[in-house]
């Protein structure tokens, strides 16, 4: 800081002019210091507004649990807006997936989607993820619950099921 205070100067100096700089250099820090403290503010309510979000989401009942009519509904759906990322089987393969910075996820993998409630993947379908698209203004909520009905059909049983309990 020393090197931007300009101190005394000749003794004929009637007036100091070195204020000037200084102050203004201060008001810059300041301008910088309160945007830094205002853009952590923003950063620290997204993620705790989000976290909330998916919280309450996860506690979503889905209001169009799996029929004939909802699962021949997602299917439209999923073949239309999802099946060339996530892949006609839903393992994440699509004719897409290659070209992607993240790999689409992987339907199939039972041990995962049993920890995603409806509500928790009726959220991440309605906000999306980068390179995944938000679809909560593509498709209706109705549309949004039935294609989630959908994806859950993917689940491979793990094991030999057959025959066990
Ligand atoms: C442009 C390609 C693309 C499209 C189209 C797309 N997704 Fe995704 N999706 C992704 C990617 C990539 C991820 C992983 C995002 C991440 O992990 O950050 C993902 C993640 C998800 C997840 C989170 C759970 C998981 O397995 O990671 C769900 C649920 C999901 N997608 C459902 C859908 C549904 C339903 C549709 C159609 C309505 C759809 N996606 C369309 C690319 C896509």
């Amino acid at each position: 800081m020393g090197r931007f205070r300009f101190s005394g100067g000749s003794p004929t100096a009637t007036y100091r002019q070195p204020d000037r700089p200084g102050s203004t250099l201060r008001r810059a820090r300041w301008v910088a210091f309160l945007s830094t403290l205002g853009l952590a503010l923003a950063v620290l309510v997204f993620a705790v507004q989000n976290w909330a979000s998916r919280a309450q989401a996860r506690k979503l009942k889905n209001p169009y649990p799996p029929s004939e009519e909802a699962l021949k509904a997602g299917t439209e759906m999923y073949t239309e807006h999802c099946q060339s990322c996530h892949g006609r089987l839903g393992d994440g393969k699509g004719e897409k997936a290659a070209e992607l910075s993240i790999a689409p996820g992987d339907f199939t993998d039972r041990a995962k989607m049993d920890r995603l409630s409806d509500g928790e993947l009726y959220w991440q379908i309605s906000k999306g993820r980068r390179p995944m698209p938000a679809f909560a203004s593509k498709l209706s909520e109705q549309q949004r619950w039935q294609v989630v009905d959908y994806i859950r059909t993917f689940e491979k049983p793990q094991g030999s099921v057959i025959g066990t309990p």
